[in-house]
C-alpha cells in the first residue's frame, strides 16, 4: 500500500501555502487521508539542523555546508514523517522539497544544480515526489503579493533581491523542462482559480476506487 507524494514548488509569494491548504481541505472533504507538511515539519532533529543553518552567529557557514545541512534536515523529515504517512496510504502534500534546493541553492546561489541534486539524491534515495506542482508567477508579482499582504506600503524592491528571485524563477523553468513529474500551474489568477487548477492536476493521480483505499 503506497500513498501519493505531491510537492508544491515556486517562488516566494506564488501561493504555494495558500493553495496547499485549500487542496488539502478539499481532498479531506472527499474522504482522502491527507498529511499537510513542510520541512522541517516539527521533527526535532530536523528543527535542530535548521537552527544550526539559521543561527545568525554562524557567519562562517560555507555554502556547501549549508546545502548538506538542508539535505540532512530534508532526509530526517522524510524518514520520520513523510514515508510513514505514505506507507499508511496517505496523500502527502509537502510545501517545498528537492526542487527548492535545486533552484535556490543550486542555481540562484550558484552552487550548481547537478551537485545539489547529487547530495539530495543521496538524502532522498528513490523517494522522489510522484507529482510536483510548480506555481508559475513572475517574481515581481509574487513578491508584490507578500508586500501587499504585510499591510505595508508597497516598497520598491531592491535590485539585488529581484535579481536573485529572477534566477530562482529561471531555475524552476529549467526544472520544468527536465522533469515530467513537474506540472505547471498558472499562479496569477485568484486563490480559488489556482486551487481549482491544482486540484485538477492532482485528480488523475488519485485512485479511481473509494477514497481512503489508496
Ligand atoms: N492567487 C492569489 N491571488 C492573490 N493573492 C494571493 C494568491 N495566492 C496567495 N496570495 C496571497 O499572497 C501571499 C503569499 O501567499 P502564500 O503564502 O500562499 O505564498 P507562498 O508561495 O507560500 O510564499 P512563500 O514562498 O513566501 O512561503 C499571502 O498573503 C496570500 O494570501
Ligand atoms: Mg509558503
Amino acid at each position: 500500500m503506497t500513498g501519493l507524494f505531491i510537492t508544491f514548488e515556486g517562488g516566494d509569494g506564488a501561493g504555494k501555502s495558500s493553495v496547499l491548504r485549500e487542496v488539502g481541505r478539499r481532498l479531506k472533504e472527499e474522504g482522502y487521508p491527507v498529511l499537510e507538511t513542510r520541512e522541517p515539519g516539527g521533527i526535532e532533529i530536523a528543527e535542530k539542523i535548521r537552527h544550526v543553518i539559521l543561527e545568525p552567529s554562524h557567519t562562517a557557514m560555507d555554502g556547501r555546508t549549508e546545502a548538506l545541512l538542508y539535505a540532512a534536515a530534508r532526509r530526517q523529515h522524510l524518514v520520520e514523517k513523510v514515508i510513514p504517512a505514505l506507507e499508511k496510504g496517505m496523500i502527502v502534500l509537502c510545501d517545498r522539497f528537492i526542487d527548492s534546493s535545486l533552484a535556490y541553492q543550486g542555481y540562484a546561489r550558484g552552487l550548481g544544480m547537478d551537485d545539489v541534486y547529487r547530495i539530495n539524491e543521496f538524502a532522498i534515495e528513490d523517494q522522489m515526489p510522484d507529482l510536483t506542482l510548480f506555481f508559475d508567477i513572475t517574481p515581481e508579482e509574487g513578491l508584490a503579493r507578500i508586500e501587499a499582504n504585510k499591510g505595508r506600503e508597497q516598497n520598491r524592491l531592491d535590485l539585488e533581491k529581484i535579481d536573485f528571485h529572477e534566477k530562482v524563477y529561471e531555475a524552476y523553468k529549467k526544472l520544468v523542462e527536465c522533469y515530467d513529474r513537474i506540472q505547471v500551474i498558472d499562479a496569477r489568477p485568484s486563490i480559488e482559480t489556482v486551487s481549482a487548477s491544482a486540484y485538477a492536476a492532482i485528480t488523475p493521480h488519485l485512485p479511481s476506487d473509494t477514497p481512503g483505499m489508496l
